[in-house]
């Protein structure tokens, strides 16, 4: 969801009213899912490195964090979204854990939207946690290295349960994975519009959607 601060910086308003305008594109990108029939919505909402951003803005976003919990939990009951996260949630302000646990409780025998967030996530550290839970069963004798397929490795890795993604959107130009989902992005196809995420709405989700349909993916055959 790149673009934020750029949004903000051209209104000469502040960064976290990027990420406030950033919240309501969320809504809408999760509601063009919702009438479209797209089953799997993840977002990168907090990438392990922006811990290194200023306290501001990080309390800020974690504060919208909060409020968005506050305010889509029944919504989402509602409307059949099952919540989901990736990284490491621990890392995170206990109030937005607890938050969390409780919206991830609330939907969870919802089956319409599977909507992931990515908090305090890296596609490193992801496959890291994978390589350490595996090699504790090696050690533990519970396991056999020689059984550690492609299957089983990716059973340890946050997204356990959630299929690849078929489409990538990168908004604002940039032409990077950022450290995001590494193992899970091999053979995605990838969107990129240069607009911020602040001003990507309902159309320009539509637009990928067509775009991603007029691919011919081959999957490494012919
Ligand atoms: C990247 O833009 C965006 C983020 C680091 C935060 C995204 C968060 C939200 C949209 C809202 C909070 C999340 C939830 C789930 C309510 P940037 O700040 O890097 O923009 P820039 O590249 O223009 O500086």
């Amino acid at each position: 969801m790149d673009g934020n601060g750029r949004w903000a910086e051209q209104r000469g308003l502040p960064r976290l009213a990027g990420h406030e305008a950033g919240s309501k594109s969320i809504e809408r990108c999760v509601q063009a899912c919702l009438d479209t029939g797209v089953q799997y919505l993840t977002l990168y909402a907090f990438s392990s490195e922006n811990w290194k951003r200023p306290a501001l803005e990080v309390n800020g976003l974690m504060l919208l964090l909060e409020n968005f919990l506050n305010q889509k939990r029944d919504e989402m009951v509602r409307e059949g979204i099952r919540l989901h996260h990736i990284g490491r949630i621990h890392e995170l302000p206990s109030v937005c854990q607890r938050k969390l646990r409780e919206a991830m409780q609330a939907t969870a025998a919802n089956t319409k939207l599977h909507f992931t967030l990515a908090l305090s996530y890296s596609g490193r550290t992801e496959i890291l946690d994978a390589v350490q839970s595996l090699a504790r069963e090696v050690a533990e004798g519970n396991l056999d290295p020689k059984a550690i397929t492609s299957q089983v490795f990716e059973s340890h890795l946050h997204t356990a349960g959630i299929p690849d993604p078929d489409l990538l959107i990168r908004t604002s130009g940039e032409m990077r994975i950022s450290n995001f989902l590494l193992w899970q992005l091999s053979y995605t196809e990838i969107h990129v519009t240069k607009k911020y995420w602040p001003d990507f709405g309902r159309d320009d989700f539509l637009a990928a959607l067509d775009d991603f349909q007029s691919r011919s993916r081959r999957f490494g055959g012919v």
